[in-house]
Protein backbone atom coordinates (compact mmCIF):
# COMPACT_ATOMS: atom_id res chain seq x y z
CA UNK A 1 0.00 0.00 0.00
CA UNK A 2 1.16 3.48 -0.81
CA UNK A 3 1.14 6.66 1.44
CA UNK A 4 0.13 10.37 0.45
CA UNK A 5 3.37 11.24 0.16
CA UNK A 6 4.34 8.52 -2.10
CA UNK A 7 1.61 9.07 -4.15
CA UNK A 8 2.24 12.34 -4.70
CA UNK A 9 5.73 12.00 -5.38
CA UNK A 10 5.14 9.62 -8.48
CA UNK A 11 2.52 11.68 -9.47
CA UNK A 12 4.26 14.62 -9.77
CA UNK A 13 7.51 13.71 -11.51
CA UNK A 14 4.94 11.99 -14.19
CA UNK A 15 3.13 15.28 -14.94
CA UNK A 16 5.97 16.44 -17.18
CA UNK A 17 4.19 18.65 -19.44
CA UNK A 18 2.26 20.46 -16.73
CA UNK A 19 3.97 23.46 -15.16
CA UNK A 20 1.87 23.40 -12.27
CA UNK A 21 2.48 19.70 -11.65
CA UNK A 22 2.88 19.42 -7.74
CA UNK A 23 -0.01 21.23 -7.17
CA UNK A 24 -1.96 19.67 -9.89
CA UNK A 25 -0.86 16.14 -8.21
CA UNK A 26 -2.53 17.62 -4.66
CA UNK A 27 -5.56 19.33 -6.03
CA UNK A 28 -6.63 15.91 -7.66
CA UNK A 29 -5.35 13.81 -4.30
CA UNK A 30 -7.59 16.43 -1.92
CA UNK A 31 -10.53 15.52 -4.40
CA UNK A 32 -10.40 12.10 -4.26
CA UNK A 33 -10.36 11.93 -0.92
CA UNK A 34 -12.33 14.70 -0.14
CA UNK A 35 -10.33 16.51 2.31
CA UNK A 36 -8.84 20.16 1.79
CA UNK A 37 -4.94 20.25 0.64
CA UNK A 38 -3.79 20.95 4.58
CA UNK A 39 -4.94 16.89 5.05
CA UNK A 40 -2.03 16.15 2.84
CA UNK A 41 0.44 17.65 4.41
CA UNK A 42 -0.88 16.85 8.23
CA UNK A 43 -0.81 13.21 7.40
CA UNK A 44 1.28 12.07 4.01
CA UNK A 45 1.89 8.81 5.66
CA UNK A 46 -1.80 7.80 5.07
CA UNK A 47 -2.69 4.62 2.85
CA UNK A 48 -5.05 4.85 0.09
CA UNK A 49 -7.86 2.46 -0.60
CA UNK A 50 -7.94 0.42 -3.38
CA UNK A 51 -10.70 2.03 -5.07
CA UNK A 52 -8.92 5.72 -3.97
CA UNK A 53 -5.83 4.80 -5.56
CA UNK A 54 -7.73 3.62 -8.86
CA UNK A 55 -9.53 7.27 -8.64
CA UNK A 56 -6.31 9.15 -8.23
CA UNK A 57 -4.33 7.37 -10.85
CA UNK A 58 -7.02 7.41 -13.47
CA UNK A 59 -7.28 11.07 -12.77
CA UNK A 60 -3.71 11.65 -13.44
CA UNK A 61 -3.52 10.12 -16.75
CA UNK A 62 -6.46 12.89 -17.99
CA UNK A 63 -3.98 15.24 -16.59
CA UNK A 64 -0.94 13.39 -18.39
CA UNK A 65 -3.43 13.49 -21.83
CA UNK A 66 -3.49 17.43 -21.04
CA UNK A 67 -7.66 17.46 -19.86
CA UNK A 68 -7.79 20.88 -17.55
CA UNK A 69 -7.63 20.76 -14.08
CA UNK A 70 -10.91 22.25 -13.82
CA UNK A 71 -12.94 20.01 -15.53
CA UNK A 72 -11.57 17.20 -13.71
CA UNK A 73 -12.30 18.89 -10.49
CA UNK A 74 -15.89 19.63 -12.25
CA UNK A 75 -15.31 23.03 -10.19
CA UNK A 76 -13.94 26.52 -10.57
CA UNK A 77 -13.37 29.18 -8.01
CA UNK A 78 -14.86 32.60 -9.65
CA UNK A 79 -15.68 36.26 -7.78
CA UNK A 80 -15.20 34.19 -4.94
CA UNK A 81 -18.14 31.28 -5.90
CA UNK A 82 -17.33 27.82 -6.06
CA UNK A 83 -18.37 26.92 -9.87
CA UNK A 84 -19.37 23.43 -11.03
CA UNK A 85 -18.21 22.85 -14.09
CA UNK A 86 -18.54 20.40 -17.11
CA UNK A 87 -16.91 20.36 -20.46
CA UNK A 88 -20.07 22.27 -22.06
CA UNK A 89 -18.86 25.34 -20.31
CA UNK A 90 -15.19 27.41 -20.79
CA UNK A 91 -13.57 27.71 -17.79
CA UNK A 92 -14.14 31.35 -15.89
CA UNK A 93 -10.89 33.04 -16.32
CA UNK A 94 -9.79 35.59 -13.72
CA UNK A 95 -9.54 38.63 -16.19
CA UNK A 96 -13.28 38.05 -16.27
CA UNK A 97 -13.77 39.31 -12.80
CA UNK A 98 -12.77 42.96 -14.31
CA UNK A 99 -15.95 42.44 -16.36
CA UNK A 100 -17.86 42.00 -13.20
CA UNK A 101 -16.38 44.81 -11.23
CA UNK A 102 -16.96 47.43 -14.56
CA UNK A 103 -20.50 46.29 -14.41
CA UNK A 104 -20.60 47.37 -10.63
CA UNK A 105 -18.77 50.39 -11.38
CA UNK A 106 -20.93 51.57 -14.00
CA UNK A 107 -24.83 50.83 -12.25
CA UNK A 108 -24.89 52.12 -8.76
CA UNK A 109 -28.80 51.69 -8.78
CA UNK A 110 -30.22 49.19 -6.22
CA UNK A 111 -32.03 47.90 -8.65
CA UNK A 112 -31.48 47.30 -11.93
CA UNK A 113 -32.03 44.72 -15.34
CA UNK A 114 -29.11 43.43 -16.57
CA UNK A 115 -28.33 40.95 -19.26
CA UNK A 116 -25.49 38.29 -19.45
CA UNK A 117 -25.11 36.80 -23.02
CA UNK A 118 -23.59 33.46 -23.17
CA UNK A 119 -23.68 33.55 -19.75
CA UNK A 120 -21.87 29.70 -19.65
CA UNK A 121 -21.16 28.30 -16.41
CA UNK A 122 -23.00 31.58 -14.77
CA UNK A 123 -20.60 33.12 -13.89
CA UNK A 124 -20.69 36.86 -14.75
CA UNK A 125 -24.73 36.59 -13.99
CA UNK A 126 -23.96 35.06 -10.21
CA UNK A 127 -20.99 36.87 -9.46
CA UNK A 128 -23.36 40.33 -10.14
CA UNK A 129 -26.32 38.63 -8.31
CA UNK A 130 -24.25 37.60 -5.01
CA UNK A 131 -23.18 41.42 -5.10
CA UNK A 132 -26.60 43.12 -5.97
CA UNK A 133 -29.20 40.87 -4.62
CA UNK A 134 -31.71 43.13 -6.26
CA UNK A 135 -31.10 43.32 -9.02
CA UNK A 136 -33.01 41.57 -11.79
CA UNK A 137 -30.32 39.60 -13.78
CA UNK A 138 -31.25 37.52 -17.54
CA UNK A 139 -28.64 34.99 -18.06
CA UNK A 140 -29.06 33.21 -21.24
CA UNK A 141 -27.23 30.93 -24.11
CA UNK A 142 -27.12 29.37 -27.42
CA UNK A 143 -25.89 26.37 -25.69
CA UNK A 144 -28.93 24.39 -23.51
CA UNK A 145 -26.21 22.11 -21.68
CA UNK A 146 -24.01 25.16 -20.70
CA UNK A 147 -27.16 27.26 -19.71
CA UNK A 148 -27.90 24.00 -17.12
CA UNK A 149 -24.78 24.00 -15.76
CA UNK A 150 -25.60 27.96 -15.26
CA UNK A 151 -29.15 26.73 -13.51
CA UNK A 152 -27.47 24.29 -11.49
CA UNK A 153 -25.09 26.75 -10.50
CA UNK A 154 -27.62 29.15 -9.18
CA UNK A 155 -29.45 26.49 -7.54
CA UNK A 156 -26.22 25.45 -5.62
CA UNK A 157 -25.40 28.50 -4.16
CA UNK A 158 -29.01 30.03 -3.14
CA UNK A 159 -29.15 32.59 -5.97
CA UNK A 160 -32.75 33.48 -6.83
CA UNK A 161 -32.32 36.54 -8.89
CA UNK A 162 -31.60 35.03 -12.21
CA UNK A 163 -33.71 33.89 -14.38
CA UNK A 164 -32.32 32.02 -17.30
CA UNK A 165 -33.44 31.83 -21.06
CA UNK A 166 -32.21 29.78 -24.24
CA UNK A 167 -31.66 31.60 -27.38
CA UNK A 168 -29.23 33.64 -29.96
CA UNK A 169 -27.74 36.54 -28.52
CA UNK A 170 -30.35 39.58 -27.75
CA UNK A 171 -33.55 37.22 -29.69
CA UNK A 172 -33.05 35.53 -25.98
CA UNK A 173 -34.00 38.26 -23.88
CA UNK A 174 -37.80 39.16 -22.74
CA UNK A 175 -39.74 42.29 -24.17
CA UNK A 176 -37.85 44.45 -21.27
CA UNK A 177 -35.44 47.44 -21.26
CA UNK A 178 -32.15 46.49 -19.69
CA UNK A 179 -29.53 49.32 -17.38
CA UNK A 180 -26.59 47.01 -18.75
CA UNK A 181 -26.09 43.84 -21.15
CA UNK A 182 -22.46 42.47 -20.38
CA UNK A 183 -21.03 39.86 -22.48
CA UNK A 184 -17.84 37.61 -22.93
CA UNK A 185 -19.18 36.34 -26.20
CA UNK A 186 -16.46 33.84 -28.05
CA UNK A 187 -13.94 36.00 -29.76
CA UNK A 188 -10.91 33.93 -31.32
CA UNK A 189 -10.27 33.69 -34.77
CA UNK A 190 -10.69 30.39 -36.53
CA UNK A 191 -7.24 29.83 -36.99
CA UNK A 192 -5.79 31.62 -34.02
CA UNK A 193 -3.07 29.10 -32.93
CA UNK A 194 -4.17 29.63 -29.43
CA UNK A 195 -7.19 26.99 -30.06
CA UNK A 196 -4.29 24.42 -30.00
CA UNK A 197 -2.65 24.87 -26.93
CA UNK A 198 -3.11 24.13 -23.41
CA UNK A 199 -6.77 24.05 -21.46
CA UNK A 200 -8.58 25.72 -25.04
CA UNK A 201 -8.16 22.38 -26.65
CA UNK A 202 -10.29 21.10 -24.36
CA UNK A 203 -13.06 23.87 -24.33
CA UNK A 204 -16.38 24.06 -26.33
CA UNK A 205 -15.27 25.17 -29.73
CA UNK A 206 -18.44 27.54 -29.73
CA UNK A 207 -17.88 29.05 -26.98
CA UNK A 208 -14.21 29.98 -28.27
CA UNK A 209 -14.28 30.87 -31.81
CA UNK A 210 -16.31 33.07 -33.78
CA UNK A 211 -15.62 34.51 -37.29
CA UNK A 212 -15.09 37.79 -38.95
CA UNK A 213 -11.38 37.47 -37.49
CA UNK A 214 -12.88 36.54 -34.01
CA UNK A 215 -15.35 39.94 -34.20
CA UNK A 216 -18.81 38.69 -35.57
CA UNK A 217 -20.49 37.74 -32.17
CA UNK A 218 -19.71 40.91 -30.82
CA UNK A 219 -20.77 42.91 -33.89
CA UNK A 220 -24.11 41.13 -33.75
CA UNK A 221 -24.62 42.11 -30.02
CA UNK A 222 -23.54 45.52 -30.89
CA UNK A 223 -25.92 46.04 -33.89
CA UNK A 224 -29.02 44.30 -31.60
CA UNK A 225 -28.50 45.54 -28.27
CA UNK A 226 -29.69 48.56 -28.81
CA UNK A 227 -33.42 48.05 -29.02
CA UNK A 228 -32.85 46.26 -25.65
CA UNK A 229 -30.97 48.91 -23.87
CA UNK A 230 -32.43 51.98 -21.73
CA UNK A 231 -31.20 55.61 -22.98
CA UNK A 232 -28.03 55.54 -21.83
CA UNK A 233 -27.82 51.87 -20.68
CA UNK A 234 -24.59 50.15 -20.55
CA UNK A 235 -23.15 47.77 -23.07
CA UNK A 236 -20.22 46.10 -22.05
CA UNK A 237 -17.67 43.74 -23.72
CA UNK A 238 -14.47 41.32 -23.03
CA UNK A 239 -12.42 40.99 -26.00
CA UNK A 240 -8.90 39.89 -27.32
CA UNK A 241 -5.67 41.13 -26.41
CA UNK A 242 -5.32 42.79 -29.95
CA UNK A 243 -9.17 43.98 -30.31
CA UNK A 244 -9.72 47.09 -28.59
CA UNK A 245 -9.41 48.95 -31.85
CA UNK A 246 -11.84 47.17 -33.65
CA UNK A 247 -14.15 46.51 -30.89
CA UNK A 248 -14.15 50.24 -30.70
CA UNK A 249 -14.62 50.49 -34.32
CA UNK A 250 -17.72 48.41 -33.78
CA UNK A 251 -19.45 50.10 -31.13
CA UNK A 252 -19.19 53.60 -33.25
CA UNK A 253 -20.53 52.34 -36.04
CA UNK A 254 -23.19 50.87 -34.11
CA UNK A 255 -23.99 54.46 -32.60
CA UNK A 256 -22.73 54.03 -29.04
CA UNK A 257 -21.22 56.99 -26.91
CA UNK A 258 -18.99 57.59 -24.05
CA UNK A 259 -16.52 54.74 -25.27
CA UNK A 260 -14.06 53.82 -22.38
CA UNK A 261 -12.12 50.37 -21.59
CA UNK A 262 -9.92 48.41 -18.49
CA UNK A 263 -7.11 46.59 -18.76
CA UNK A 264 -6.67 42.93 -17.66
CA UNK A 265 -4.51 41.55 -14.79
CA UNK A 266 -1.28 41.82 -17.67
CA UNK A 267 -1.91 45.57 -18.55
CA UNK A 268 -3.65 45.19 -22.24
CA UNK A 269 -7.30 46.67 -22.65
CA UNK A 270 -9.33 43.39 -22.50
CA UNK A 271 -12.73 45.38 -21.99
CA UNK A 272 -14.14 47.68 -24.08
CA UNK A 273 -17.93 49.66 -22.48
CA UNK A 274 -20.17 52.32 -23.87
CA UNK A 275 -23.55 53.74 -23.27
CA UNK A 276 -26.53 53.85 -25.58
CA UNK A 277 -27.56 56.57 -26.99
CA UNK A 278 -31.20 58.02 -25.49
CA UNK A 279 -32.36 58.68 -29.35
CA UNK A 280 -31.47 55.12 -30.63
CA UNK A 281 -33.74 53.04 -28.28
CA UNK A 282 -36.81 52.44 -30.72
CA UNK A 283 -38.72 50.84 -27.28
CA UNK A 284 -38.46 53.72 -26.24
CA UNK A 285 -39.58 55.92 -28.81
CA UNK A 286 -42.49 53.65 -29.58
CA UNK A 287 -40.97 51.81 -32.80
C1 LIG B 1 -16.41 32.89 -23.99
S1 LIG B 1 -17.79 31.94 -23.39
C2 LIG B 1 -18.21 32.89 -21.93
C3 LIG B 1 -18.83 32.08 -20.82
C4 LIG B 1 -19.02 32.88 -19.51
N1 LIG B 1 -19.82 34.07 -19.71
C5 LIG B 1 -17.68 33.27 -18.92
O1 LIG B 1 -17.33 34.46 -18.98
O2 LIG B 1 -16.98 32.40 -18.39
C6 LIG B 1 -19.04 32.40 -24.55
C7 LIG B 1 -20.42 31.80 -24.32
O3 LIG B 1 -21.30 32.27 -25.36
C8 LIG B 1 -22.16 31.22 -25.75
N2 LIG B 1 -22.65 31.48 -27.12
C9 LIG B 1 -22.02 31.23 -28.29
N3 LIG B 1 -22.79 31.62 -29.31
C10 LIG B 1 -23.93 32.14 -28.79
C11 LIG B 1 -25.10 32.73 -29.36
N4 LIG B 1 -25.26 32.84 -30.68
N5 LIG B 1 -26.07 33.17 -28.49
C12 LIG B 1 -25.90 33.05 -27.15
N6 LIG B 1 -24.81 32.50 -26.56
C13 LIG B 1 -23.84 32.04 -27.38
C14 LIG B 1 -21.31 29.97 -25.63
O4 LIG B 1 -22.12 28.81 -25.53
C15 LIG B 1 -20.51 30.29 -24.36
O5 LIG B 1 -21.16 29.80 -23.21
Amino acid sequence: MKSIAQLLQEATHSLTHSDSAKLDAELLMSHVLQKPRTYLYAWPEKTLNSDQKQAFLELIDHRKAGQPIAYLLGQKEFWSLPLKLSPAVLIPRADTEILVENVLKCIQTEQAMIADLGTGSGAIALALASERPHWHIIATDYSKPALEVARQNALHLKIHNIEFQHGNWCEALPNRLFDAIVSNPPYIAENDPHLKQGDVCFEPRSALVAQNNGLSDIETIAKQAHIYLKPEGYLLFEHGYNQADAVKEILLEHGYLDIQNSKDLNGTVRITYARNKAACSKKNSGA
